[in-house]
């Protein structure tokens, strides 16, 4: 479609204002449009009309909370909620709770004898929005574990009954042990079933040029999402499909 000069001008004066590949390099934000107008416009036409009150509640009551930006966005959560239903996901996993917006998200699609073994180190925000959890008839779904994930993960593997038994695993919490998750994840992950890895396009840091005005833990962290990233795409044992939802979603279909 042709455009007119003025609003090309426009396009092209915003691509200034927000840098490498109209990529909104340094912003803090929950998306990677290049548009936060659509993105509002997703939110508004598809994500808000039909989020669960539950959900709505807990996303409200996160925004009030100093670290907000960690919270899975309502996109995402909605996008989470579909993809369990359609895979009719019933015993699954969680890295990265937080206030457990993803969490909700999931206990919402599954059925009432599902589970979600979840794990954060911090239970002190998991409590925040647990009220918001119990009060939806959806906390019996819940087994909440408080500790690093990795020896949590050692320990469900020294049970035979816990290899393959996974239907869908998320993953959301600290970047540089990614790695070492998948070798543990891709054992108890069901053949057909599916690991989330969230935050795989780390806020477009790959394709930044040295000078992005980036937080320091974006740039920290840069590396290992990299390396996962690499690792991912060359896993025979997966297939692959890397989403621009949220901060990036790689989602591994295990296959063998
Ligand atoms: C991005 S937030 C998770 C957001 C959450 N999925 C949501 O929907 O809001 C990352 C979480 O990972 C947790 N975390 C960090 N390191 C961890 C570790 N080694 N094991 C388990 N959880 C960890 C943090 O405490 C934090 O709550």
């Amino acid at each position: 479609m042709a455009t007119n000069g003025k609003e090309q001008r426009t396009r092209a004066e915003r691509h200034q204002e927000v840098g490498h590949k109209g990529l909104q390099l340094g912003k803090e934000s929950q998306h990677l449009l290049e548009s936060d107008a659509l993105y509002q416009y997703i939110l508004e036409i598809s994500v808000y009309p039909r989020e669960p009150e539950p959900m709505k509640e807990l996303r409200v009551l996160t925004a009030k909370h100093p670290r907000n930006l960690m919270a899975t966005s309502a996109d995402e959560g909605q996008f989470l909620n579909m993809l369990l239903k359609l895979i009719n996901a019933k015993n699954t996993m969680e890295i990265g709770v937080y206030t457990g917006y993803s969490l909700l998200a999931t206990a919402l699609a599954l059925p009432d004898d599902g589970k979600i073994l979840a794990m954060d180190i911090n239970r002190e925000n998991y409590e925040l929005g647990l009220p918001i959890i119990q009060k939806a008839g959806l906390a019996h779904k819940i087994e909440f574990r408080e500790g690093p994930a990795l020896p949590i993960l050692d320990e469900l593997m020294q049970d035979e009954k816990n290899y393959g038994s996974y239907d869908f695993i998320f993953v959301d919490a600290d970047k540089d042990s990614y790695l070492n998750y998948h070798k543990r994840l891709i054992e108890l992950v069901k053949v057909g079933g599916v690991i989330g890895y969230d935050n795989t396009l780390w806020k477009g840091s790959m394709v930044a040029p040295p000078d992005a005005p980036f937080e320091k833990y974006v740039w920290a962290y840069k590396d290992f999402v990299m390396e996962l990233n690499k690792a991912l795409a060359v896993d025979p044992r997966i297939e692959i499909c890397m989403l621009p939802i949220g901060d990036g979603i790689t989602l591994c279909r295990r296959i063998k």
